[in-house]
């Protein structure tokens, strides 16, 4: 009986006594902060956002980038389009062929101008995923040419100055793919012969394998300023610390933007320096702006995927990153008092060499295993008593400002980013009661906002009467709107000889395969509208422009897209320059649903129409049916799109859809 209660009363001092963490830079700092960020690219994934209406548009932009406002981004990454497939769209090359250069296409230029007009100090990076043919001269390796491959590289930092003033920071290899040695030298020198000394090379963005090669290579060591690596899992490996390079998270995250995500994302923020010593972190993706039933359909830290109706939300990831990027910037210090926390969860603290203090600290439970990839260390995660004890330049520090965050994986009702009354420290030392699933940022910093703009618009589906004719004179984007390509680069084109109805119209530019990141497919791709579109008319103007061997089609119900694409089913139009038509349920041709003559030729503008209603479809050629009850027993639903036969040029004008859910 005595032995029982005296347990019981140890048990109790045990539980009720709270655990101390000493917080002090005496002993010495430890690595530079070089901050949070995002990822726009690899691929397409701002696609949506540039069609947003003002003053959505801008809204969305500052709860990213807008200092002391919402995510507060210190990193802006973005794809240097390589004209390929690289995960939920195509994004375009500056240059598509060898004598071609155009620094106006695509977003990511835009999106870089608008992230440095809310904070001119965010850096920038660029990565390739894929590069256009020309640069693997037939061969799906970019390395072959290294002097061709540096050069145009380089050639996008500098247009990145000469045409938008963008400063580049620091530049990538190729995305998740091998790297080569005597490249990376080669891109090195290639930097500093045009004068681009401080742009920083980071590699080579896959595993740690690069720091044992660093390690045995020292100009290879000296070309590469931040080692990064993707979805590090939080940990790193004994070669990358030997190098003493910095080591970046270059690409995480990677989950649905709800409760787990927010989870995984405060996790991953502490914990990949507490044990990976990575000092900087980068979200994959920046925001979820492409179809979501394309390839990781809302994976960002918020979510844009409506430019129709304006909608967008501000997902619990924005206010998770708060936490930290409002309270410490690129070139604070982590300090060596940062770790584990005995009942779970973990805290880091930095500071600005000038006295302030930020400590974050999160107790995430859920199942570390959903993060998407990879899992995260495992540990079991309880209420407790935490006390801090600041010493030598935090001693003085008397108080404190507090925000807090707390997930509710099941009622949903998530505090988020709520700024609670200041902690009196009391002789260097203050107390925390911390239940589960919450996030602290404890900070001398009296500059927190919690940014608010009234709620956006309703949701709504994509517009069921649509078209667009083209005719844009001095378009903002090369792409026309809600257009997303899945392999070639739709662009807006002009022909300034045509005095026709056909002067403006959209035009697929790539004509050859690109080096390439994913499967793309054999022929090029645009989807548009509403996955969940079943009965539909889609008509658009057609112009073939190779003889003999061309070829465009029109299609409805595609029903994949991104990595996925060459696999894409669905009903296709096909429209041949040999003077035959066919109607396939497959991307490939090979399903072929009804084909015969149609007398058309490359050169000569065609009006096509297709429609799909139940289990049949039927198609027009100028305004007369050609051919009609081709059976469609699947997909049942999918986007509508256009495209083309093979990497070739052809155009498209007066593109319409009716659709009937
Ligand atoms: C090289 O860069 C430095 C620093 O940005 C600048 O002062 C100098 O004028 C540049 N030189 C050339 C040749 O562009
Ligand atoms: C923190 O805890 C996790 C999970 O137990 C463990 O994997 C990691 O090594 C710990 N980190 C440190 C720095 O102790
Ligand atoms: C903390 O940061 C603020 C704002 O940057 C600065 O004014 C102040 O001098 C810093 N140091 C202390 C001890 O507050
Ligand atoms: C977490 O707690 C459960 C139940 O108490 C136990 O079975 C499990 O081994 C613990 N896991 C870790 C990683 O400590
Ligand atoms: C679709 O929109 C066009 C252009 O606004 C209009 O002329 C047409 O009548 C509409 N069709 C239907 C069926 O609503
Ligand atoms: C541009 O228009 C002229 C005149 O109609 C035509 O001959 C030419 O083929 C057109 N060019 C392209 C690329 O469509
Ligand atoms: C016409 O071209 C298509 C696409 O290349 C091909 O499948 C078909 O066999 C050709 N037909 C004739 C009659 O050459």
């Amino acid at each position: 009986m005595l032995a029982h209660s005296l347990l019981f009363v140890i048990s109790f001092i045990l539980k009720s006594s709270a655990e101390f963490y000493v917080i002090d830079d005496r002993i010495g700092l430890g690595r530079e902060f070089d901050g949070i960020g995002g990822l726009s690219g690899g691929g397409a994934t701002s696609r949506l956002l540039v069609n947003y209406e003002e003053p959505y548009r801008g809204q969305i932009l500052d709860f990213l980038f807008k200092p002391s406002f919402g995510a507060s981004l210190h990193i802006l990454k973005v794809e240097i389009g390589g004209d390929a497939q690289t995960t939920d769209g195509t994004e375009p090359s500056h240059m598509h062929s060898e004598d071609d250069v155009n620094f106006f296409r695509g977003y990511e230029w835009w999106l870089m101008k608008e992230a440095k007009k809310r904070n001119p100090d965010i850096k920038l990076i660029g990565l390739p995923w894929a590069f256009p043919g020309w640069i693997g001269q037939g061969m799906q390796w970019p390395y072959f040419f290294p002097k061709r491959t540096a050069k145009y590289v380089v050639s996008w930092i500098i247009g990145a100055k000469q045409h938008h003033n963008l400063h580049i920071d620091y530049v990538g290899i190729w995305n998740e793919k091998s790297f080569d040695a005597t490249y990376i030298k080669i891109l090195r020198n290639t930097l500093d012969q045009n004068n681009l000394t401080d742009v920083g090379i980071i590699a080579a963005d896959g595993d740690w394998n690069i720091a044992t090669f660093m390690a045995q290579d020292p100009y290879l060591n000296d070309a590469v300023e931040v080692i990064g690596v993707h979805y590090p899992g939080t940990n790193t490996v004994k070669d990358a610390l030997w190098t003493q390079k910095k080591l970046w998270s270059s690409e995480d995250y990677s989950t649905f933007n709800n409760e787990i995500g927010a989870g995984c994302w405060a996790r991953i923020l502490n914990q990949n320096y507490v044990n990976g010593r990575m000092t900087s972190t980068i979200s994959w993706n920046l925001i979820a702006s492409y179809y979501e039933d394309l390839s990781f359909g809302g994976d960002g830290l918020m979510t844009a995927e409506e430019p129709w109706s304006g909608h967008y939300v501000v997902d619990s990831p924005i206010w998770i990153t708060a936490h930290t990027t409002q309270f410490a910037q690129p070139g604070w210090f982590y300090l060596q008092t940062v770790g584990n926390l005995t009942h779970g969860g973990s805290y880091v603290a930095l500071t600005d060499l000038k006295g302030n203090l930020t400590i974050v600290i999160e107790t995430m439970t859920h199942d570390h295993s959903e993060c998407i990839r990879p899992p995260l260390p495992q540990f079991n995660v309880s209420a407790q008593k935490v006390t801090f004890q600041l010493k030598a330049s935090f001693a003085h520090l008397t108080e404190l400002q507090v925000w807090y965050s707390k997930l509710d994986f099941e009622t949903k009702k998530d505090i988020l980013f709520r700024k609670k009354s200041p902690i009196k420290v009391y002789d260097g030392s203050f107390t925390l009661k911390l239940d589960v699933d919450e996030v602290y940022t404890i900070t001398s910093l009296t500059t927190g906002e919690k940014g608010f703009y009234p709620d956006p618009p309703e949701s709504c589906s994509f517009p069921k009467n649509y078209s667009d004719d083209f005719t844009v004179e001095n378009p903002p984007f090369s792409e026309a709107p809600y257009f997303a390509d899945q392999t070639g680069v739709f662009e807006y084109f002009r022909n300034l000889t045509d005095t026709g109805p056909h002067a403006f119209t959209l035009r697929q530019v790539i004509t050859e395969r690109p080096v390439t990141w994913a499967r793309d497919a054999d022929q090029t791709i645009s989807i548009i509208g509403d996955y969940s579109w079943k009965d539909l008319t889609v008509s658009c103007d057609v112009l073939i422009e190779t003889p003999n061997t061309g070829g465009v089609f029109l299609a409805a119900r595609i029903d994949q897209g991104g990595e996925s694409i060459r696999k894409a089913k669905g009903v296709f139009y096909w429209l041949y320059a040999n003077g035959t038509y066919k109607v396939s349920n497959d991307i490939g041709g090979q399903r072929v649903l009804a084909e015969g003559l149609s007398g058309t030729r490359a050169g000569v503008w065609y009006s096509l129409t297709l429609s799909v209603k139940g289990d049949f479809a039927f198609g027009e050629l100028n305004g007369y049916p050609l051919w009609k009850y081709a059976v469609v027993l699947e997909p049942k639903k999918g986007w509508a799109a256009l495209g083309t036969l093979s990497f070739e040029y052809a155009q498209f004008d007066n593109f319409k859809i009716l659709a009937d859910l």
